[in-house]
């Protein structure tokens, strides 16, 4: 029996969906209720709705063998677990953005919010930019509409919620899309099930 973490919400549906077409189905998923475990015996899985930031945690932990997450949560959070491979869902990108007359002086540090203060800080390292990183829950936008920060290191998707706060993307950070993961030992002890769920799931990427 397999056991995988599902990013709770519209990415877990879509990953969901491609699994069930990868033959990997249990469709009591689907039913409108409030369980968080679904199980197929049949077809060897077991399913757990996770808060998606949540997901890395339950799959390095061991409490799952896979799971589905954002390669924005693996750079963030780095839990050791093996990324086996790119579901090419949940595209969007990490970037910083602000008000579009932003202009960086350079003269005292910049005050950047964000959900991601790991990433945001290896950027800015990397450019030899000192900042002062403000780190938030969500709303990010918010913070420099109020004076809060200068920038946001954030995921943009649509670019709506930047529209309609007037902010533009100043800067790409990188590409983010969803990769299916695995707890270390779990891959040892299951690596033929594992495989061969992979396989079915990347023929359907493919399909
Ligand atoms: C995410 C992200 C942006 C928004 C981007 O927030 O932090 O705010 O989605 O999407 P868009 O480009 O399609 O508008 P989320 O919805 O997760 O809510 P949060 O404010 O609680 O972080």
């Amino acid at each position: 029996m397999l056991n995988i973490a599902l990013p709770k919400g519209r990415l877990g549906e879509k990953v969901y969906g491609m699994f069930e077409k990868a033959g990997f189905e249990c469709p009591a998923i689907l039913e409108p209720n409030r369980k968080l475990v679904f199980e197929n015996a049949e077809r060897g899985v077991r399913y757990f709705w996770v808060k998606p930031s949540d997901v890395a945690i339950y799959v390095g932990r061991g409490a799952a063998d896979l799971g589905v997450a954002g390669k924005d949560i693996l750079l963030e959070y780095e839990p050791d677990v093996y990324e086996l491979l790119d579901l090419g869902l949940g595209r969007c990108r990490m970037a910083v953005a602000g008000p579009k007359d932003f202009y960086d002086s350079g003269l005292r540090s910049l005050k950047v919010a964000t959900k991601f203060p790991h990433i945001a800080a290896a950027y800015y390292e990397r450019r030899g930019r000192e900042i002062d990183i403000i780190r938030l829950n969500g709303s990010i936008e918010l913070a420099p509409l109020l004076g809060l920060s200068d920038v946001i290191v954030d995921i943009v998707e649509t670019g709506k919620t930047l529209r309609e706060n007037d902010l533009v993307v100043l800067e790409d950070v990188l590409p983010v899309s969803a990769r299916l993961i695995a707890n270390k030992a779990a891959y040892q002890f299951k690596t033929a099930a594992v495989e061969m769920l992979k396989a079915n799931v990347k023929g359907r990427i493919e399909a």
